[in-house]
């Protein structure tokens, strides 16, 4: 069996945050969101993510995700380890990794994994171009790997070592929880250091190996925001290259903001400063305009969507959005409509061919096939306690600043002229107009103006 224990229960004291540090998010997901799902991807069967500060949060956030352990208080790495009682005993091979390494690959650690078929634990490590404070990887004269030594704890020439300990680990299941016992705190933090197993391991005669990351990048640890920034710029590349890869065009691929969990399929294209995220599906030959922010919505093929905010809706197959369209809350957008400038839907239902082009709002609202809706067309859909529908049926059209008072039915053919506030149904094919009788009074004009 394959288990992945996440240490997740730490402050995060330099992230100057109340937020617990895993729960700061890369490329719009959570630190430790990402690694679940990377652990998930490697074929773990079960996940325990220890948690301590901040432990409310982090379960509730992934909940039904993995499972939790709690450590309180947080004496350190080793300690945190411990916590993890539910895999005590079994056997199989665990992979520990610190929470605040958001950027793994899955491959990596299906390598670790494979790597525990012939040593006891198995430590990743890397050689940054920055070393900084991480623990360094001490070996001896054959290159064997001795001992790691917090960068705290270290001298000078231990400091002067290249390659650090990532905190990723594997061990052998039943190595590790005897080992753990054999972890002291007799440190400069005073903390029980899972670092501290490579000796511990080596001591029973069982074998220990470093590998060497790919890249440095993919395994940095998280501390601070400049870090965190470090990461999301790297992730984001990764997630960028992945759908270059599969054929979207991502024209400033440094300036798009796609999260991991949306779908893309060919022939995309994606203008710079477009935010992608959540359960996203974008159709083939859509086309995203600068400034567009789509989140939770699954949008067909063909469409043109100009600097508009999508939100938990659908918009089918060639359609023309925006520019400045924002569209919430289930609506669906059938095709061929046009949804244009500083128009806002929420909760609508928009048929084939319907045209809205400027300056509109509807709520909770349906419309038919081929109908017109003017400029400045607004359902008053709330009467500041409860909300109500309107329904416009087929080939209506609507004229431009009409108040639609709801609940309220325009049928099919039916015309709502110019200027109406309608507050009572109007049958098919009948014309409904309600304005103020206009008054002209002549040389007023000039009156006015003194000439
Ligand atoms: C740790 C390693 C260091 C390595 C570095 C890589 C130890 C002793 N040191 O140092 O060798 O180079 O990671 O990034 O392990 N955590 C708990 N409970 C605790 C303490 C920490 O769950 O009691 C969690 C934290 O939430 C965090 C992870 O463990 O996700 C690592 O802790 P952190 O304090 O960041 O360790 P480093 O000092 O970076
Ligand atoms: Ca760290």
């Amino acid at each position: 069996m394959k288990y992945v224990v996440i240490m997740a229960a730490g402050k995060g004291t330099r992230m100057q945050s109340d937020l617990p540090k895993v729960m700061h998010k890369v490329c719009n997901t959570p630190m430790i969101e990402h690694l679940i799902d990377v652990s998930k991807e490697a074929g773990a069967d079960k996940i325990v993510s220890i948690v301590g500060y901040g432990s409310e949060i982090v379960k509730k956030a992934m909940e039904g995700k993995c499972e939790f352990a709690l450590q309180e208080p947080q004496l350190g790495t080793g300690h945190a380890v411990m916590q993890a009682k539910q895999l005590e005993g079994l056997k199989g091979k665990t992979l520990v990794i610190n929470g605040d390494t958001p950027c793994l690959n899955p491959e990596t650690l299906t390598k670790l994994y494979d790597e525990l078929d012939d040593c006891s634990m198995v430590v990743l490590t890397a050689i940054p171009e920055d070393a900084s404070a991480y623990g360094r990887v001490i070996k001896n004269e054959d290159g064997y790997l001795e001992r790691i030594v917090e960068f705290k704890d270290a001298n000078e020439e231990e400091r002067a070592v290249k390659e650090i300990n990532t905190g990723i680990y594997g061990f052998d299941n039943e190595v590790l929880f005897e080992s753990l016992k054999e972890i002291k705190n007799d440190n400069a933090q005073q903390e029980y250091y899972i670092t501290d197993l490579v000796e511990i391991i080596k001591g029973k005669n069982k074998k220990v190996k470093a590998v060497l990351a790919n890249n440095s990048e993919e395994v940095a640890g998280i501390n601070d925001r400049v870090e965190l920034a470090r990461a999301n710029k790297y992730m984001q590349r990764v997630i960028n290259e992945r759908l270059m890869e599969s054929g979207v065009t991502i024209i400033d691929p440094d300036n798009t903001y796609i999260s991991k969990s949306v779908k893309i399929e060919k022939d995309v294209v994606i203008y710079p400063n477009v935010h992608i995220q959540g359960n996203t599906v974008i159709g083939e030959n859509t086309e995203i305009l600068p400034q567009s922010f789509i989140v939770n919505s699954k949008i067909g093929k063909n469409n043109l969507i100009d600097s508009s905010h999508i939100v938990d809706s659908e918009v089918k197959d060639s359609n023309y959005i925006g520019p400045y369209a924002h569209l919430r809350m289930n609506c669906v957008v059938e095709n061929k409509t046009r949804v244009g400038n500083f128009v806002e839907f929420k909760n609508v239902h928009f048929n084939d061919l319907s045209r809205s082009g400027h300056l509109t709002y509807l709520g909770d609202t349906y419309v038919g096939k081929d109908t017109n809706i003017g400029c400045g067309v607004v359902t008053i859909n709330f009467d500041g306690k409860n909300k109500f529908r309107t329904t416009i049926k087929d080939r209506a059209f609507v004229g431009s600043n009409v108040g639609l008072i709801a609940p309220i039915t325009v049928g099919n053919d039916a015309v709502v002229a110019a200027g109406t506030t309608a507050n009572r149904d109007v049958e098919d094919g009948d014309m409904a107009i309600g304005r103020v009788t206009q008054e002209n009074k002549p040389g007023y004009g000039y009156k006015y103006k003194n000439k």
